[in-house]
């Protein structure tokens, strides 16, 4: 079978089960709920043989001048013979002029870096059971009143228009957040992920603020498979060890296109979404 024997179509939640399929055999946690959250605020292409899913890709837009290119797999038999390459070419014009961003895999760097992605930085994934911690006294369970100015906090520190995406997050997460007169300065968000929970995303202005918020969501699961996906420069890697959670893997975030802007100080990402949404 030749690649062009192979017919790439929208994803549609008809895919779903082969999408899984899929990236269960390139070792990835991702439950058929997972997809479904990413595909509710994003466009899919499947690659079918046959009508079998062979090959997949996910683009999440952020407003009009951003996206992330993100669930990129190819079946395993069938990698090395363009199809990966055919696949991001038909993202790439999807997301036309929009600055683009994903984070690669070994597998997937020599790719990107041959379709312009540059690499700006290093992601780390810690994950396990969480030990027992004490509560800190910072922080609280956000309330519903709440989700406008932690997603005015998200835009802050990323820069880019997830409004879509947290507003999915708002019904699939549980929010935690630091007040300051009232006024929520930081937050945290939980949810169930692939095979346990994700504790993501981490918004704060000091790594004292992302300790305590991710303390607080691991002191809520104590004995639960906890994952967080986080930039090696927040340093939070060996607090995390301490705390159950081993450094298991990562990967290269990479650009492209028109920057976008940096982040309004103090705030900071200390934790993603997870790796695929960034
Ligand atoms: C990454 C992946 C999608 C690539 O798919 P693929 O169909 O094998 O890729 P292609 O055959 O289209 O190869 C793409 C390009 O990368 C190049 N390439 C692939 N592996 C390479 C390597 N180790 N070193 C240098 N170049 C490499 C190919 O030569 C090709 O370049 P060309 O288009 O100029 O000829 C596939 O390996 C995969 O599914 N891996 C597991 C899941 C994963 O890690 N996905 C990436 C998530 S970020």
């Amino acid at each position: 079978m030749t690649a062009e024997q192979i017919s790439l179509e929208a994803m549609e939640t008809g895919h779903l089960d082969g999408a899984v399929l899929l990236s269960r055999e390139a070792g990835w946690p991702h439950r058929r709920e997972d997809w479904e959250l990413v595909l509710s605020v994003s466009e899919g292409i499947v690659a079918l043989q046959d009508g079998r899913v062979v090959a997949t890709t996910i683009i999440t837009p952020f407003g009009s001048d951003a996206a992330a290119i993100n669930m990129v797999i190819v079946d395993s038999a069938m990698r090395g013979r363009g199809l990966g390459r055919r696949l991001m070419d038909a993202a790439l014009e999807k997301t036309g002029i929009r600055s683009c961003r994903l984070v690669a895999t070994k597998e997937g760097l020599p790719l990107y870096e041959k379709l312009g992605f540059v690499a700006v930085g290093e992601i780390i994934q810690h994950q396990g059971k969480a030990l027992k911690v004490a509560v800190p006294a910072t922080v609280s369970w956000a309330r519903d009143d709440e989700h406008e100015k932690i997603c005015s906090l998200d835009r802050a520190a990323c820069c880019l228009d997830r409004s879509k995406l947290m507003c999915i997050l708002r019904q699939a997460a549980r929010f935690a957040v630091i007040r300051e007169r009232g006024e929520v300065k930081a937050f945290a968000a939980v949810r169930a992920f692939g095979h346990g929970l994700v504790v993501g995303p981490v918004v704060a202005s000091s790594r004292q603020q992302a300790k305590d918020l991710i303390q607080f969501m691991l002191a809520h699961h104590e004995g639960d498979f906890v994952r967080l996906d986080m930039e090696l420069s927040t340093e939070l890697g060996p607090w995390l060890v301490e705390r159950g959670l081993a450094h298991v893997g990562g990967g290269i975030p990479m650009q492209r296109g028109p920057k976008v802007e940096r982040a309004e100080a103090p705030y900071r990402t200390y934790a993603l979404v997870n790796q695929a949404l960034g």
